[in-house]
C-alpha cells in the first residue's frame, strides 16, 4: 500500500491548451469517471452540492462556437478580440467540456441547519466544487486526455441554462475542456518548498 500511484496521477496532470476532437476512450467511460467522482468526492457536511453537465462532440462545439464565442465577442475590446477568438477556437477544437455547478439550495439547507457556520458554507461550497474539478481533471488525463480549466461564467450561464435545460438557480463555477493532446504543456516553475511547507514535531 502506498500513495505512489495516486501521486503519479497528481504529478502528471497538467494544463493542455492544444487539444484535438478525438477521444482515447468511449463516451461511456467518461460518464463512468464522472459518476465515480460525483459519488466519492467529499463535500462539506456531505451536502453533495456539486452538479455537473457534460457536453461531448457536437454539444461541446455548440457551447464554444454558438454560446461562449458570441458572448465574449460582445464584451471584448476590439483590439483584444483576435487573441480571444484564437483561444476560443482552441477550446472548440477539443472533444468535450465538463460544466461544474453548485446547487445553492443545498448550501441554504446547511445554513439553516447549522446557523453557527452560516457564513462559512458558501466558501466550503466553492472548496467542494474545486475538489470535483481537480479529481476529474486528473482522472481524464490518466485516461489519455489533456485538459484545461476555464471560467467564462457568469457571461454564459443563461444561454447554457436555456440550451441544456440546466436549472436557472444552479451556480456555474468552472468549465473543464478536454480532448486528445495535440501539443506540449508549457514549462512550469516551482517555488522553493521551504517557503511553502512547515512541519513541526516530526520524529
Ligand atoms: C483554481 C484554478 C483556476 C484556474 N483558472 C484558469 C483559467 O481561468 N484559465 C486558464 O487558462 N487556466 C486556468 N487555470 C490553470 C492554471 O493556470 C494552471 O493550472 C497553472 O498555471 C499550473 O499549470 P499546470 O495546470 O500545467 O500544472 C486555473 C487553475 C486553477 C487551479
Amino acid at each position: 500500500m502506498s500513495s505512489d500511484a495516486f501521486f503519479d496521477a497528481v504529478k502528471s496532470r497538467r494544463t493542455y491548451y492544444a487539444l484535438s476532437s478525438e477521444s482515447p476512450v468511449p463516451d461511456s467511460r467518461i460518464h463512468e469517471l464522472v459518476n465515480t467522482a460525483i459519488t466519492h468526492v467529499p463535500s462539506s457536511f456531505n451536502s453533495q452540492s456539486t452538479r455537473v453537465v457534460v457536453l461531448l462532440n457536437e454539444e461541446h462545439k455548440k457551447l464554444w462556437g454558438d454560446i461562449v464565442t458570441p458572448a465574449v465577442k460582445a464584451v471584448a475590446p476590439p483590439e483584444a478580440w483576435p487573441t480571444s477568438e484564437k483561444k476560443l477556437e482552441g477550446f472548440k477544437a477539443a472533444y468535450g467540456t465538463i460544466l461544474f455547478y453548485e446547487e445553492p439550495k443545498d448550501v441554504a439547507k446547511l445554513q439553516e441547519a447549522y446557523p453557527l457556520y452560516a457564513d462559512k458554507f458558501p466558501q466550503w461550497s466553492e472548496h467542494t466544487n474545486a475538489m470535483h474539478q481537480f479529481v476529474l481533471w486528473t482522472a481524464l488525463e490518466k485516461e489519455g486526455f489533456g485538459a484545461n480549466l476555464q471560467h467564462y461564467n457568469p457571461l454564459i450561464d443563461e444561454k447554457i441554462a436555456a440550451t441544456w435545460k440546466v436549472p436557472a438557480n444552479w451556480s456555474l463555477k468552472a468549465q473543464l475542456v478536454f480532448g486528445k493532446p495535440a501539443g506540449d504543456t508549457y514549462p512550469k516553475t516551482f517555488k522553493p518548498l521551504e517557503e511553502r511547507v512547515f512541519v513541526h514535531g516530526a520524529k
